[in-house]
């Protein structure tokens, strides 16, 4: 963690488990990791008497620690979709006497009508494209702090920092490593296959559900479903190609800023997933549980296309996150965010 006083005074300030946990001692589904919440809370930098809006509510904690940054001069306006959760934040805040905290059940891809101007925006929870109404109800200057998707596939998203300027237009400053649940409708009842964005889904003989999310699936659902399909039935391999010193973020990075339109995110089953090369013969993606290999299956020709594409990511140099710079353009429901190379 980075050394910003009024963030770790903040985490002194609050009892995590007084939000985390139930009363049985589980901890709430929808929590995020303190460590998480930090950095976010740094890059964030609320400062007292600001107005803040939280997508994403939870278990309460992150709300509880943006309220203890805004003090008693401040306020902040949470919301979230599930109406449990924030009954229950409610008490905890209450039972705390916290009383510069409000909560809104809703989507959040609306913000909060009628509560702005806010000075800061910080959302939990993964939006397609910055949503609109979250431009419109930020105070000249406020700073945008989001999980973003950076490509049409759904789970490609990084963390955007943006800041709206006096003309009400957002500019993107930075994008970080980090992404958080895709935004839904209505309370999830399963964790392994994305909410939205999978455009096809196969369930295999054993229970496994493979799915993807590709401009050319989103075509050809036929096929995708027919590579699924064999994908599910058929052997993969593991193919080590990253030395241990490569980073497979920094390469995702990269294949964000160059190759959006062509990338694929295809789920393996259970909570394996990947992004890389995908087409109707097979996939080739780099797996989160396995470090620096390719799951292969099917046809050669992903795995040549994403093996090349990983050349190329050595002779430029090996950018990574750091190397990124934001690019938004403007769309119906908002503005889609993009990656670019910033030494390009
Ligand atoms: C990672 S959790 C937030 C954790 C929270 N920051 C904490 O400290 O516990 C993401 C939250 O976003 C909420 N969410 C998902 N889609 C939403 C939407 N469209 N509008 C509002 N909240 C949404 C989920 O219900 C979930 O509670």
């Amino acid at each position: 963690m980075g050394d910003h006083p009024q963030v770790r005074a903040a985490l002194a300030a609050v009892d995590e488990e007084h939000y985390t946990l139930r009363p049985d001692g589980s901890l709430v589904r929808q929590s995020t990791a303190a460590s998480a919440i930090a950095r976010m809370l740094e890059r964030l930098d609320v400062r007292p008497g600001m107005r803040v809006l939280e997508i994403g509510t939870g278990s309460g904690f992150s709300g509880a620690l943006l309220s203890e940054l805004a003090g008693p001069e401040g306020a902040v306006v949470s919301v979230d979709v599930v109406a449990e959760l924030n009954e229950r934040a409610r008490d905890l805040h209450k039972a705390r006497g916290r009383t510069n905290i409000t909560l809104i059940t809703g989507d959040g891809a609306l913000g909060a009508p009628g509560e702005e101007p806010f000075d800061r925006i910080v959302a939990w929870t993964t939006p397609q494209v910055l949503p609109r109404a979250w431009v419109e109800q930020a105070a000249p200057g406020a700073v945008v702090l989001t999980p973003v998707e950076l490509a049409p596939s759904v789970r490609t998203a990084a963390v955007l920092r943006a800041h709206v300027n006096r003309a009400g237009v957002p500019e993107g400053e930075k994008l970080f490593a980090g992404r958080y649940v895709e935004m839904h409708g209505q309370e999830l009842k399963q964790w392994l296959v994305p909410p939205r964005g999978v455009d096809a889904l196969v369930r295999a003989e054993d229970g496994r559900e493979l799915w993807i999310s590709a401009p050319w699936a989103a075509e050809d659902g036929d096929a995708a479903c027919d590579m699924l399909a064999a994908l599910a039935d058929g052997p993969t391999e593991e193919v080590p190609v990253l030395e241990p010193e490569e980073s497979a973020a920094d390469l995702t990075a990269y294949l964000y800023a160059r190759h959006a339109e062509d990338i694929g995110v295809v789920g393996l089953g259970g909570y394996a997933w990947g992004v890389g090369r995908a087409d109707a013969d097979g996939v080739a993606v780099f797996a989160t549980a396995v470090q620096g290999s390719i799951v292969h299956g099917g046809g050669p020709g992903p795995l040549e296309r994403l093996r090349a594409w990983v050349a190329a990511w050595r002779e430029a140099g090996r950018p990574g996150y750091a190397d990124l710079r934001p690019v938004l353009t403007r769309e119906d429901a908002g503005w889609r965010v993009r990656a670019q190379l910033s030494n390009v």
